[in-house]
C-alpha cells in the first residue's frame, strides 16, 4: 500500500507523472526485463486497491480487492489461465485487506486443502483462513473457517505480513504525514501462540519478507518532508524465535541492506510488497516507478522488471503451475481513470520461496 487517503494518492499520481516525465534520463535506466499484462484495465474485476499477493501449492495465485475499489474487504484466487474467483468477503464491511500469505496447513490436511494469512489494515488484526472443503477436482476454495491469528489495537494497520516456516508471523504499518516522525511506523511480532508485540519503531514501514531458513528478516522505511518522499531504505534484522529479532541492549539490530538515495537515486518512490526467490534473492516492488528491482543476498542490484502498463505496482509473488511465474499487482497505468486493478507476469528461472516453502 502507498497512501492512506485518496487526496494523497491523486497528489501522487500527478507527482508521479511530473518526475517521470523531467528525470526520465535519470531515474529510468534501460529494463532488461518486461512483464506482460494478464488482467488488464479492460474489463479487470479488481479495484486500484489491488493489494497482497500470495500462491498455493496447485500455483493459483491470491490478491485482494476484487470487485473494484468499494470491496477492500475481498480476496480472489486468480488460476493459471488469467481467470478470476471471489473467495473471501468480510463479514464487516469496514475490513481492509492490504496483505495474504499462504501457509503449509497443519499435519493431517490434505495437499489442496489452503491456509491463508490476511492482514486487515482498520481492523489492527491478522486473520486466518482455512479452506479444508477444497477437493482436488474443484480448487476454487469456498467458506473458509475464519479465526483471528493474532490483534492489538497499538499496531498502526498491518499493511503487509511475513511469515517463518514455523509460524512467526511479522507485520508493518504506517501512519501516512506530511512530516514522518519516528512512531509513523512500526514492526510487530506475532509469535506461533498468537502473542503480539511491538518491537521496533521507525518511520514509515511497508514491504516485509522472511529469507530462507527464516535466517533474515527485510524491512522497508520511507521518511516524509514537507510532503514529499526523501528517503527509501531496506533494513535486514537477524530472526531470533525467542525474542522476534535479535536484540542488543533490548534493542533490535538492524543493518543497511538497500538505501535507494545511494543506488539510483529514487528515493522519492516507496519500496512496496517484497518477496523472496527461493535462492534468497529479494524481489522489491518500485511505487511509482513501474518497476520491480532484483537484489541478491548482499544488496546488490541484478536487473529491473518494467511493467508497462501498472505504474502504482504494490505488491508481488511466485505462483503458476511451476511456481516460477512472478505475478505482479498494481493499480492500471491510466492516469485519467485509475480505478482498477491490474496483474502481470514474469517469469523467472527459479521456483518463489513462498511456493517452494508449500511443497
Ligand atoms: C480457466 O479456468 C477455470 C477454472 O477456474 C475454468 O472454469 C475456465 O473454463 C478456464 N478458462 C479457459 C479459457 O481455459
Ligand atoms: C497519525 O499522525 C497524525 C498526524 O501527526 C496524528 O494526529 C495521529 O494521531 C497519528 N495516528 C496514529 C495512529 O498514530
Ligand atoms: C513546503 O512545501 C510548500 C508547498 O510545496 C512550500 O511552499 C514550502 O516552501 C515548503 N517548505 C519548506 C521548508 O521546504
Ligand atoms: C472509470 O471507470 C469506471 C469503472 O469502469 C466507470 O464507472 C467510470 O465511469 C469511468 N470514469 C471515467 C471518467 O471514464
Amino acid at each position: 500500500m502507498r497512501d492512506n487517503t485518496t487526496i494523497l494518492l491523486v497528489v501522487s499520481w500527478a507527482l508521479t507523472g511530473f518526475a517521470l516525465g523531467a528525470n526520465a534520463a535519470l531515474v529510468h535506466p534501460a529494463p532488461n526485463e518486461v512483464a506482460r499484462m494478464v488482467v488488464g484495465p479492460e474489463g479487470s474485476p479488481f479495484g486500484r486497491f489491488i493489494e497482497g499477493a500470495a500462491t498455493d501449492i496447485s500455483g493459483n495465485f491470491y490478491t485482494a480487492n476484487y470487485g473494484g475499489d468499494q470491496s477492500k474487504n475481498s480476496l480472489a484466487m486468480v488460476t493459471p489461465n488469467g481467470t478470476a474467483h471471489l473467495i473471501y468477503r468480510d463479514r464487516d464491511p469496514n475490513t481492509w485487506l492490504n496483505s495474504v500469505r499462504s501457509i503449509r496447513p497443519p499435519p493431517g490436511y490434505k495437499p489442496h486443502h489452503l491456509r491463508l494469512l490476511t492482514g486487515d489494515v482498520k481492523g489492527h488484526r491478522v486473520l486466518q483462513l482455512d479452506y479444508t472443503t477444497r477437493t482436488a477436482d474443484n480448487l476454487v476454495p469456498h467458506s473458509p473457517v475464519v479465526s483471528v491469528r493474532c490483534a492489538d489495537p497499538g499496531m498502526l494497520q498491518p499493511n503487509d505480513i511475513a511469515v517463518t516456516s514455523d509460524g512467526h508471523v511479522y507485520l508493518s504499518g504506517m501512519n501516512y504525514t506530511q512530516d514522518s516522525t519516528l512512531g509513523d511506523g512500526d514492526l510487530w511480532w506475532c509469535s506461533p501462540e498468537g502473542k503480539a508485540r511491538r518491537l521496533d519503531v521507525m518511520y514509515r514501514t511497508n514491504g516485509i519478507e522472511v529469507s530462507p531458513e527464516n535466517r533474515y528478516l527485510y524491512l522497508s522505511e520511507a521518511n516524509n518532508r514537507n510532503g514529499s518522499v526523501v528517503t527509501n531504505r531496506i533494513w535486514r534484522y537477524h530472526i531470533d524465535s525467542f525474542t522476534g529479532v535479535k536484540l542488543r541492549n533490548q534493542r533490535p539490530i538492524r543493518s543497511l541492506f538497500v538505501d535507494f538515495e545511494k543506488l539510483d537515486q529514487t528515493q522519492a518512490y516507496d519500496v512496496d510488497g517484497i518477496r523472496c526467490d527461493s535462492q534468497g534473492n529479494l524481489f522489491v516492488t518500485r511505487n511509482g516507478l513501474g518497476q520491480v528491482a532484483v537484489f541478491d543476498l548482499k544488496g546488490v542490484l541484478k536487473f529491473r522488471i518494467h511493467l508497462p502498463a501498472i505504474q502504482g505496482v504494490t505488491n508481488l509473488e511466485f505462483s503458476g503451475r511451476d511456481g516460477r511465474v512472478l505475478h505482479i499487482v498494481g493499480s492500471c497505468q491510466d492516469k485519467a481513470n485509475a480505478t482498477k486493478g491490474c496483474i502481470a507476469r514474469w517469469t523467472h528461472d527459479s521456483t518463489g520461496l513462498e511456493w517452494e516453502l508449500l511443497h
